[in-house]
């Protein structure tokens, strides 16, 4: 849950329940922001005889997070609010936990990521079944990154020995 003292205009619904678009862009870019450390660590510490496999494989996610981060912020300024960079309303928004930083494994990371996205792609389920009809700009949005994340995590349990 958001802490009250966070002024980011955009979290003062989130404590209600209610999903409006640009609350669940905020959620999503704390998530992506966090998934694009979890898959850094992943790329910089992962050990094991798959790690050339894993190395290379989260460079391209990192890359592709990067963009929906970027394609997130652009999002909330067409709506007209300003777009979070500061850490702590980052990090609170996030449905993800930091929970993996002493793992190193490579397929236990890969586990990890695999079920990081399918969170990630759970919420923005439904977050579409909550905007629905009333904005179908924001809710086409999350669609397409729902089937993004869904796939990602199929390939990650590829990677598990
Ligand atoms: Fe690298």
């Amino acid at each position: 849950m958001p802490d009250k003292k966070n002024t980011h205009p955009t979290n003062t619904t989130k404590d209600k329940g209610e999903v409006t678009p640009t609350v669940a862009l905020v959620c999503a870019m704390g998530s992506i922001h966090s998934l694009f450390f979890k898959t850094l660590h992943t790329h910089w510490n992962a050990k094991g005889s798959r790690f050339l496999a894993v190395h290379e494989f989260t460079e391209k996610q990192y890359g592709s997070l990067l963009l929906e981060l970027d394609n997130l912020a652009e999002r909330l300024r067409a709506l007209d609010t300003i777009a979070p960079t500061d850490m702590e309303t980052l990090t609170q928004a996030s449905i993800l936990r930091e929970d993996h930083l002493d793992v190193y494994d490579a397929s236990k990371l890969c586990r990890h990521l695999a079920d990081s996205h399918t969170n990630v792609s759970n919420t923005y389920e439904n977050f579409i079944k909550k905007l629905g009809d009333e904005h179908p700009v924001s809710a086409d949005l999350f669609t397409q990154l729902a089937a993004h994340h869904e796939k990602v995590a199929w390939m990650y349990k590829s990677l598990i020995d």
